[in-house]
């Protein structure tokens, strides 16, 4: 258990490899972020070497990333959209015969991706997003009233911050209340199978628990997909149980694939930017105060919070050619991580890199990524994390941190697990 009471990043003198896949380091922020500082003092563009893992350039300089994301011609996110194990890569081998066990838009380059996302690339458009307005201040609203009902103390990061997400998604997704828990459960596990709180315990199984987390997904969402094709709605469910694919119906792996992906990016990545915001906004009352006494640094605070606790901790691309990049040599076939923690704190973009800013001005953070297979559901994040703060800010006086914080332990998506607070109600 860590304390995160404390702001200064942490120094890592002997810097190694293994310390930039430790799904560890990540529950705590100060020590991720120390590994960051230093990779991005001393050699941004890193080739790491770690234990039990396939060989990688460590991107960690918002430029390299931005470069990336630009030549995706170049960089792939075929085979493999988030770093794996070599033990992880072995399994995955022999239990999909040398497949993946999903197949969504982190894993497709041009001209699948392209395909697959104009499907739904038109229903996450601002446009078409406003009409969830009532629907998301309706949801933030009852979970105000949850932490009036539960006194003056919770626990933000595990009470309040994934239920708002999580049922906004469901909503959007037609998924009935009482299989949000199950979901949100089924999340956790996937995307932090080393957490203590959050990983599935090794049962009788012989099967790997990525492939048993990934049937339970498949299970729920090929009922839905069922269904929606026999009876369509005007959800966002029907939309992709439906999709054709050029003239013909997706196939089975695909279109589970896209349920997954929405259904877990869309809830854990805001969850933990809600409760990242909301330690910031403890740590400092002033910063709170004018937030309240100035609404219109909303969207400017929003943006800050995305920068600040970047959940997306990484992903990754495969070169496809022999390529210069920050004057090293890549080689075809080379494995990049983007390491969008550090890019949200390099010195040379964001002056005062290292300090939470709610009037922060420009913010050109990368915490959605950049190029084509920039966040899907940007705007709806936007939009949650707007309305979340207009209302805490309305509804809740003081608030200060009453216990331990800690991260969750995970190198894919991380923010705030534990976040006990004592607060007072204004309204
Ligand atoms: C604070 C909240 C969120 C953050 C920080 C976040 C971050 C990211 C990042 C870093 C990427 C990868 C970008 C890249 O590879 O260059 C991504 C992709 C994606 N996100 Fe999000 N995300 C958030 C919320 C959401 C929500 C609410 C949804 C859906 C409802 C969503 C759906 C997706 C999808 C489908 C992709 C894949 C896009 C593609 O490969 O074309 N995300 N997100």
């Amino acid at each position: 258990v860590t304390d995160l009471n404390e702001i200064t990043i942490m120094a890592i003198p002997n810097y190694d490899d293994n310390q930039v896949v430790s799904h560890t380091i990540f529950a705590h922020d100060p020590a991720a972020q120390g590994v960051f500082a230093t990779l991005r003092a001393d050699d941004p563009l890193h080739w790491t070497v770690a234990d039990g893992h396939p060989p990688f350039w460590a991107v960690t300089k918002h430029s390299d990333l931005m470069e990336i994301g630009r030549r995706n011609d170049q960089f792939l996110n075929e085979p493999m959209s988030f770093l794996r194990s070599d033990e992880e890569i072995r399994r995955t081998q022999e239990e999909t015969s040398g497949g993946n066990y999903v197949r969504a838009l982190t894993h497709m380059d041009e001209p699948d991706h392209r395909t697959y996302r104009g499907i739904t690339q038109g229903w996450f458009m601002p446009t078409n997003l406003k009409r969830l307005e009532g629907m998301i201040d309706q949801v933030v609203a009852t979970m105000l009233d949850k932490m009036a009902a539960l006194g003056s103390e919770c626990d933000f990061a595990s009470d309040i911050a994934p239920w708002i997400p999580l049922r906004v998604i469901m909503t959007v997704l037609g998924v009935p209340d009482t299989y949000h828990p199950h979901l949100l459960k089924l999340t956790q596990e996937l995307l932090a199978p080393l957490d203590p709180h959050h990983q599935r315990a090794v049962g009788a199984s012989t099967t790997s628990i990525r492939a048993q987390v990934f049937k339970d997904f498949y299970d729920f969402f090929r009922e839905l997909v069922a269904e929606r094709r026999i009876r369509p709605t005007d959800d966002l469910s029907s939309v992709i149980a439906n999709m054709q694919i050029n003239g013909h119906p997706a196939p089975e792996l695909e279109t589970l694939s896209y349920f997954v992906t929405l259904s877990t990016a869309g809830h854990d990545t805001t969850a933990s930017s809600l409760a990242g915001g909301v330690l910031e906004l403890a740590r400092d009352p002033n910063q709170m105060t004018r937030l309240r006494d100035n609404p219109a640094l909303i969207n400017s605070a929003t943006e800050e919070i995305f920068r600040w606790v970047s959940p997306v901790k990484h992903f990754m691309r495969t070169a496809k050619f022999d390529c210069v990049l920050r004057g090293k040599e890549i080689r075809k076939g080379d494995l990049m991580m983007l390491c969008f923690p550090s890019a949200n704190r390099d010195e040379e973009v964001f002056p005062d890199a290292g300090a939470f800013k709610i009037d922060r001005s420009p913010n050109r953070h990368l915490g959605f990524g950049f190029g084509v297979h920039s966040c899907l559901g940007q705007n709806l994040a936007r939009m949650e994390v707007r309305a979340f703060l207009k209302e805490f800010v309305r509804r809740v006086g003081r608030v200060q941190i009453s216990g331990v914080t800690e991260y969750v332990n995970s190198r894919a998506v991380s923010g705030p697990k534990f976040l006990p607070i004592r607060y007072s109600l204004r309204a």
